[in-house]
């Protein structure tokens, strides 16, 4: 069974400490959440994961880490000065702004829905532009004016040229990154679905022009090759293919995958064309030269560009909602994350069953440690009984727990050395020594 609702998750999350609203003790900031310790983990197991498929994995990928704050010409040539912006309504009697596609139809401005807040009229749509701006140094004249950047994908066109440079790279290949990215949304909503400070993984695969067609193939093959590994609900995910008119400046063909949230089907990922739209643009606004000399063929052009790209939240987010279980064990109603081994924040944990047999709490602690060298995403849990214990490791999807019990210290002497694992989906436990849960739960 899985009745999911954002209530519970948002709640689940604040209880058990994936994800706290951000600067909460001074009332929050709209937009932020701070991750907790297990929500810290979850996050770095998606980055991680991310990069070893997409990077190190394969041959023709390169990694690069760009700064976020960037020279403002960046985002003069990518467009995004002039057109990153959401289409925004204000109202005319409380002055509340909103959103206008999320308040009615932006295409009718002065007919377009009624406020939320007080149904009051809303003025004329205008365009309002995302990016979060600076000052970099002392002064604060236009020349010093920069921006926190809007997409990852800024940092690895300018650094096109420097990888081609340093490496020599043969077409096709690509340059992956992770990493923050900043938007100053009209309406951040829904948990960490739209939020205003967000995390990226992103590539940018360059390709030759008539080769473009065959690489978004292939990319589409390998966003859905990272859903299934992570283990996103598949059948909760659809391509989007997105029509003229609605695609970002930069792209002659997208498609979202999107993902049914209780809040209705939104995108999850993107996969885009980006044709020779932004090397070309940086090209002419730097007067760099960043084409490509084919050494074989003596062809020198400018590449075009595959783009697919991850958010972090809501990889979060459609893994929660996927993992989310409600069943019965035991005769007794239960809630579970069913994360994969991979992906859980926490591996395993290790119990002594008495936490006051201090020959128990010691026996524990080595198989503890020992495990510890080799698996560190495993925690110690001596609190409460072991059902409750059992229960507190399901909610955060711990895939197996392990116990010490007398049998262990050679109670039964048939049985010294050997712990009892316990499954966290079947509630099944067996027994097998410690010398073998290294390689078991490595
Ligand atoms: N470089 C292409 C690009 O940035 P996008 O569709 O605007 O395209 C890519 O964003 C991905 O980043 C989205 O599919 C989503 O996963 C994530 N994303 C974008 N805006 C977001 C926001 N405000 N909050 C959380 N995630 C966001």
């Amino acid at each position: 069974m899985n009745d999911v609702t954002m209530e519970k998750i948002v709640s689940l999350c604040k209880r058990r400490g994936f994800i706290y609203p951000g600067s909460e003790i001074y009332g929050g900031l709209s937009g932020t959440w701070d991750w907790g310790p297990l929500g810290v983990e979850l996050r770095n197991n998606v980055r991680d994961l991310w990069w070893k498929m997409f990077v190190q994995e394969r041959e023709d990928m390169y990694g690069v880490d760009a700064a976020i704050l960037m020279n403002g010409k960046v985002w003069e040539a990518s467009g995004h000065v002039s057109g990153f912006a959401d289409p925004l309504v204000e109202c005319k009697k409380c002055k509340k702004r909103f959103r206008a596609d999320q308040v009615g139809d932006p295409s009718t401005p002065l007919g377009a829905g009624k406020c939320p807040e007080c149904a009051g009229s809303f003025g004329e749509v205008r365009q309002f532009n995302m990016m979060f701006k600076t000052q970099i140094g002392a002064s604060e004249d236009a020349a010093s004016t920069v921006y926190l950047r809007p997409e990852t994908a800024g940092g690895i066109f300018v650094n096109f040229k420097n990888v081609v440079d340093s490496f020599h790279p043969k077409l096709p290949f690509g340059i992956g990154q992770i990493g923050k990215a900043f938007r100053n949304e009209i309406a951040p909503r829904d948990f960490i679905f739209r939020v205003r400070e967000l995390e990226q993984m992103e590539i940018e695969y360059f390709v030759r022009p008539e080769a473009w067609e065959d690489s978004f193939n292939q990319w589409k093959e390998q966003v859905w090759r990272y859903i299934a590994m992570l283990g996103i609900d598949k059948v909760k995910v659809h391509e989007l293919e997105v029509p003229d008119g609605e695609r970002a400046h930069y792209s002659k063909r997208t498609i979202d995958f999107e993902f049914d949230f209780p809040f209705g089907r939104k995108e999850l990922y993107g996969l885009a064309y980006r044709t020779d739209f932004d090397l070309s643009a940086h090209a002419n606004a730097s007067s760099v030269d960043l084409s490509y000399l084919d050494d074989a063929s003596g062809e020198r052009f400018i590449p075009h560009v595959i783009e697919p790209s991850f958010g972090v939240e809501r990889t979060v987010l459609a893994l929660l909602m996927s993992a989310y279980t409600e069943d019965e064990l035991g005769g007794e109603p239960r809630m579970y994350l069913k994360f994969n081994k991979e992906v859980a924040p926490v591996k395993t944990a290790v119990f002594p069953l008495l936490k006051n047999k201090p020959e128990l709490v010691a026996k524990a602690r080595e198989v503890y440690s020992m495990l510890k060298k080799s698996v560190p995403q495993i925690v110690w849990d001596d609190n409460g009984n072991i059902g409750k214990r059992y229960r507190r490791q399901d909610e955060i999807g711990t895939p197996v727990c392990i116990t010490i019990d007398f049998d262990t210290l050679g109670e039964k002497p048939e049985l010294k050395d050997t712990v009892t694992i316990r499954n966290r989906d079947t509630g099944e436990q067996e027994r097998v020594s410690i010398d073998s849960l290294v390689s078991r739960i490595a």
